[in-house]
């Protein structure tokens, strides 16, 4: 079943390629490989520093799985911690807030912000017990510009080295600069998988988004355009005016700092393995896949704009006809890949060929393979 002989088309360009045999969307043992040699392994999107903006401020967050804290600490530092009590593993924090420690709901252990055991009452007549010894168990975290990624591996490279080219190619975002103005979830019955090809392909506008998007006024070039970026894949679409308002009258600014292809049109990027962010001319988004079983997806909706954008007069009145616009699209991109999940399902689910419009299809299932399969 993991015998790379029986993915030997995947291996193959878009014009020769089919599509990822159909049990690697369904099945547990290889959701089971996916997270032990992926995402244990690579460095995963967490979306942006003001989910925490302040100290104190905490988000938990359940990945492949692994219960997480991500919070600011007193000093300002942002740190993750596995969300599992040094006692007998409760959970120690539930859902988002702001907090000055974390006391476990089951028998009141208390741990501080930067993750040390404060106190910890009854435990005076426990033989040799360490305090010290039971912090919260620290997890590796790194910022690129404005977003969190976390890293479970502590032999891995480091993230900016993982980011190859992106953080030249995307620099004119200035993504320090852009606040992150709404965040959404969803829970979506799809395997991961199915959601980020979706996310990386264009051949689906004129069908799945006929009603919302004009793709006709679109010059694509869904290839992927830039071939030295190891972990990066992205698509383009060239164009001057917002991809997302077709009406001048509620067009905020352009970010003003764009540069070359930045400033051409939007990139849609894959972080991979399963984020996807879309750049645009006045503002950025993200797809946030957090896979929970073969099946099932939590898809989180970031939408960023620039901070002198973000304090306009007129930005709340207008940034919903953009939230409009997300809403409708992202609805229309999670129903077709529940919808594809059914059929994937079928025992009659095939392998299928693929389209010259869809070549970051089978250039992911490799980036995939390359690193699930076993050696050999
Ligand atoms: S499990 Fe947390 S205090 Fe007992
Ligand atoms: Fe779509």
């Amino acid at each position: 079943m993991f015998d790379r002989a029986a993915f030997a088309n995947v291996f193959k360009p878009v014009e020769e390629a089919e599509s990822l045999p159909p049990w690697c969307y369904t099945s547990q043992d290889f959701y089971d490989l996916e997270v032990k040699n992926l995402f244990m392994r690579v460095w995963n999107f967490f979306g942006h520093v003001d989910q925490v903006a302040n100290p104190g401020d905490y988000i938990t967050i359940d990945f492949v799985g692994i219960p997480l804290i991500i919070v600011r600490g007193e000093d300002g530092e942002i740190r993750a911690f596995a969300n599992s009590c040094r006692h007998r593993g409760t959970p120690v924090a539930d859902g988002s807030g702001n907090c000055r420690a974390f006391v476990c709901p089951y028998h009141g252990w208390v741990f501080r912000l930067d993750g040390a055991l404060h106190s910890c009452p009854g435990m005076e007549k426990t033989t040799g017990f360490d305090k010290e010894a039971n912090s919260l168990i620290p997890l590796r975290l790194e910022t690129f510009g404005c977003f969190m990624f976390i890293n479970f591996d502590n032999d891995a490279e480091s993230l900016i080295d993982y980011l190859g080219d992106f953080p030249e190619i995307m620099g004119s975002y200035n993504l320090d600069n852009l606040r992150l103005v709404r965040k959404l979830e969803h829970d979506v019955p799809c395997n991961w998988k199915v959601h980020i090809e979706n996310a990386m392909e264009e051949y689906h506008l004129p069908m799945v988004h006929q009603a919302t998007l004009n793709p006709k006024d679109m010059e694509h070039s869904a290839a992927p355009t830039s071939e030295n970026w190891l972990d990066i894949r992205e698509h383009h679409d060239n164009h001057t005016r917002s991809l997302l308002m077709e009406d001048l009258e509620h067009e905020l600014p352009h970010i003003p700092t764009l540069e070359g292809r930045a400033a051409g049109g939007t990139n849609y990027v894959s972080l991979n393995p399963s984020t996807m962010l879309g750049m645009t001319l006045d503002s950025v988004w993200y797809l946030e896949l957090q896979p929970q079983g073969p099946h099932r997806t939590k898809v989180i909706h970031g939408a960023l704009f620039p901070t002198e954008t973000v304090a306009r007069d007129d930005f709340e009145e207008k940034v919903q006809y953009y939230y409009k616009r997300w809403d409708t699209t992202l609805g229309e991109d999670n129903d077709i890949s529940a919808l594809q999940q059914r059929g994937l399902s079928s025992p009659f689910a095939r392998s299928g060929r693929l389209s010259h419009l869809e070549p970051l299809v089978p250039e992911l299932a490799q980036w995939w393979l390359n690193r699930i399969l076993p050696e050999g």
